[in-house]
């Protein structure tokens, strides 16, 4: 049987590269799998940053995370949803495949040279983070994970690490693929500066809760194309971040008038980004009142989490029971 997974960290507030790039995926792939696509915020995985280290922040991020998916329009009732801590098989399957993969590997995974090179200790839990990322998939025997291209490499080693597996205690995952929405592959940071993250800070990002009078104050001085000095020159939109907002964000024919524009210099910078605000507007407004209504809600909200936590074991524990006999734990 198909199934979908994915996870999300709460790391901070969710960005458009998050939406764009991974939750509208989870949606739609929600409505053709229902209770087999499976979500989970990734609470164990933000721990190996060392600023979750404040359990009431941890807390409340993972109920804000869960409020965010539902308000880009997951519903709880149609797909499978909970916090990853919540179903302890995640770690237990992540100490069997710790056993069969090999340190080198996961040296070698750029997420981690990037955060480690910023570290002056490096926790454990950080190499181990791609081990429970294939936990994670694996455990519901998952074949389809929407990410973003900065998990392709994690996807890649889980697939690895179920050949492993399969190989060494008998067939037993299958391989898992990415899926990948084309047009957000890696959505570019608004100060410009590489990929959106949560982890650089604010400056980088644009939040799917954030006001829109903040949004504008960061796309007013976002950088545009350099070649672009004057008014008059002609620029190009595929190298701007702007042009790639405009993809996300605008219509066709607003897309065709700014593409157009820009290229002849018959539209300026700053008109170019109050086009752009027009289109956030119109899609984050509703996602922004649907989380407000959720937020004075938020019982609800828990409820739908336990409910997806039983959701989430029924499927898990069956395949942690087959893995416990296939390494030879002896049962009772
Ligand atoms: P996280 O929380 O960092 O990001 C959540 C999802 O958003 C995608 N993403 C982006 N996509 C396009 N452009 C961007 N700028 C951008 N920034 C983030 C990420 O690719 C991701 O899909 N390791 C995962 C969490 C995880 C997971 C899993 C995912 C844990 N276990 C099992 C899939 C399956 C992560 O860091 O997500």
């Amino acid at each position: 049987m198909s199934r979908v997974f994915s996870g999300i960290q709460p790391t901070g507030e969710p960005h458009i590269g998050n939406y764009f790039g991974a939750m509208q995926n989870y949606v739609k792939l929600g409505q053709d799998y229902g209770k087999n696509s499976i979500y989970c915020v990734v609470d164990l995985h933000a721990l190996t940053n060392p600023n979750a280290f404040d359990p009431a922040l941890l807390a409340q991020r993972t109920l804000d995370m869960a409020v965010a998916n539902f308000a880009v329009g997951l519903d709880p009732a149609q797909v499978t949803f909970f916090v990853q801590s919540q179903v302890p098989e995640h770690q237990e399957l992540s100490w069997v495949l710790t056993n069969i993969t090999p340190v080198g590997e996961l040296e070698r995974m750029t997420q981690y040279k990037d955060k480690a090179g910023q570290l002056e200790s490096v926790p454990a839990g950080l190499l181990m983070y791609p081990v429970l990322m294939a936990a994670d998939i694996l455990l519901y025997k998952a074949d389809t994970v929407p990410v973003g291209e900065d998990q392709t490499q994690h996807i890649e080693l889980t697939r690895e690490i179920a050949r492993k597996f399969n190989h060494t205690f008998g067939e037993t995952f299958p391989e898992p693929r990415a899926v990948n929405n084309k047009q957000a592959l890696r959505i570019p940071g608004v100060d410009g500066h590489g990929k959106m993250s949560k982890s650089k800070g604010e400056q980088s990002t644009i939040g799917l809760f954030e006001p829109l009078d903040s949004i504008w104050a960061k796309l007013r001085v976002a950088p545009t194309d350099p070649a672009r000095v004057r008014r008059t020159d002609p620029g190009d939109p595929d190298v701007c971040l702007v042009g790639d907002y405009h993809k996300l964000f605008s219509d066709d024919q607003t897309l065709r008038t700014v593409y157009d524009g820009c290229r002849s210099a018959g539209i300026g910078c700053v008109d170019c980004k109050k086009l752009l605000m027009t289109g956030i507007e119109e899609h984050l407004s509703p996602i922004q009142a649907r989380g407000e209504a959720l937020r004075a809600d938020l019982d609800s909200v828990r409820d739908a989490l336990a409910q997806g936590t039983r959701e989430a074991r029924a499927i898990a524990a069956p395949v942690m029971e087959e893995v416990r006999s296939k390494v030879g734990f002896l049962r009772p």
